[in-house]
């Protein structure tokens, strides 16, 4: 008989799973349609995370996509980045120069996002040697972003996360620097009489690092760490003009925020910044087919002699046919524009929620959105760690998929999700509180 969960003995290593939870079982998905998954047992969960780690823009069972997957690999499935070219990864950089912000109009492709950080960080230092200014080596990162696993986006990771400590020491040459995060401000101000202290504050770094050194500053224009948190419009020009003023280039880490997640195409279309680079992944392929990517302006690519960089699988032609038929897809549907009014729906409706006495503030930008909770709301005192992980757990047991990020829940359904599905899971989610609530004040 199959196995409907995945237990201890399992063949299979599973990230970032505790033994703890192995021990309990983990159940097994096997099928998905819209927005909804199931797993082994039968169980039906309505997927407010579009895959846990975000990626399904376009929903679960798309056959067109397993199609064009088809198609490409009976017509190539296979065939070197290096020297040579193939028809997906041409016409997904000619589909991408026309929806990238800014002046972006080159890409390369890469497997995942943490690649796609890897090759951005290495497409900025290609910039500065091949125009004589090796000494910029260091890049600017926030405390509480991040931007992957692999050795740079690593290095680059501003969370106090195990992750990070367990594979130091790190090569060195990543400065953190405060993140825009208000609800609880690490310069302990108040926006906008702050008038954006920790982005101005970044000058003082820069100069004191020596402007000369620094490649580039690399942040996420929404970010993850907080649960969805979104800086004040001032800021984003604030960072442009000091990268301007000394020469830095702007790397804006789009991997999550990218192809409609927060109802727009990309996260820099909200701050009418132009970034020097961007990097992608998740929404490009829906997560159907592992692929991330680079784009960077032809300011930045016209002093490269040649990339000194690659992987095998680099503008790996299925992953990029799939891409153009998720891109097609979301265009097709006005899946970006469904997701700014699905959005302003999910944020209204979560509104009410901020009367129970943990939830501290709801937010969201698009289909990316947060329930911030606190233990006390006077002093927005963080939840506890083992609060949201229970929140999370009955929410599962009652076939709402959700997941914590900070001291916040956060939600990022596929952007097909509809109105009906939003009620349903705010009834679940507001049921949940109340469960969470009622279980602390009999403690
Ligand atoms: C902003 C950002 N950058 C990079 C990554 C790394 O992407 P991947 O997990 O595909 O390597 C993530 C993953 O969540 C991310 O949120």
């Amino acid at each position: 008989m199959e196995p409907t969960h995945v237990g201890e003995d399992a063949h299979l290593l599973l990230y970032r799973t505790p033994k703890a939870r192995l021990k309990e079982g983990i159940p097994i998905m096997v099928a998905g349609t819209g927005v909804r998954v199931v797993d082994q047992t039968g169980k039906s969960y309505l997927d407010l995370e579009a895959g846990m780690t975000r990626p399904v823009h376009i929903g679960y069972g798309r056959q067109e996509m397993a199609q064009a997957v088809y198609d490409q690999i009976c017509a190539l499935p296979y065939f070197t980045p290096v020297q040579w070219a193939t028809r997906p990864a041409l016409q997904l950089a000619d589909v991408l120069a026309r929806l990238a912000p800014g002046q972006i109009s080159r890409f390369l492709f890469v497997c995942d996002g943490s690649e796609a950080v890897e090759a951005a960080l290495k497409l900025a230092r290609h910039y500065h040697v091949f125009r004589g200014d090796a000494t910029r080596a260091k890049v600017l990162v926030r405390r509480g972003s991040y931007h992957g696993t692999t050795g740079g986006a690593l290095r680059a990771m501003g969370l106090v996360l195990p992750m990070r400590h367990i594979m130091e020491p790190l090569a060195p040459g990543m400065v953190f620097v405060e993140s825009p995060y208000c609800y609880r401000c690490p310069v302990h101000l108040t926006y906008p009489a702050c008038e954006i202290a920790c982005a101005r504050d970044v000058e003082r770094v820069i100069e004191f690092e020596d402007p000369a050194q620094i490649s580039a500053f690399l942040g996420e224009p929404i970010q993850q760490g907080f649960g969805a948190y979104a800086p004040p419009p001032e800021y984003w020009p604030i960072i442009k003009t000091l990268c301007e003023k000394y020469g830095i280039l702007l790397i804006l880490d789009e991997v999550i925020c990218g192809f409609g997640r927060t109802g727009t195409w990309f996260g820099a279309d909200h701050f009418g910044v132009a970034p020097d680079l961007i990097t992608m992944a998740k929404g490009l392929s829906s997560g159907y087919i592992p692929l991330g990517g680079v784009g960077v302006t032809d300011a930045v690519q016209a002093p490269i002699e040649i990339l000194q960089h690659i992987h095998t699988y680099g503008n790996h032609p299925v992953a990029c046919a799939a891409a153009l038929k998720n891109l097609e897809i979301i265009e097709r549907e006005q899946l970006v524009q469904h997701a700014a009014a699905m959005g302003r729906y999910f944020l209204e409706q979560l509104g009410p929620l901020e009367r129970h006495p943990i939830v501290g503030a709801v937010r969201g930008t698009g289909l990316w959105l947060a329930i911030e909770l606190t233990s006390r709301k006077t002093t927005r005192a963080p939840f506890p760690e083992e609060g949201l992980a229970r929140l999370v757990a009955r929410a599962r047991q009652q076939g709402l998929l959700i997941r914590s990020a900070g001291s916040a829940i956060e939600l990022a359904p596929p952007l097909i999700i509809q109105r009906e599905e939003i009620d349903e899971a705010v009834r679940i989610l507001d049921a949940c509180i109340t469960a969470e609530v009622r279980a602390m004040g009999s403690q």
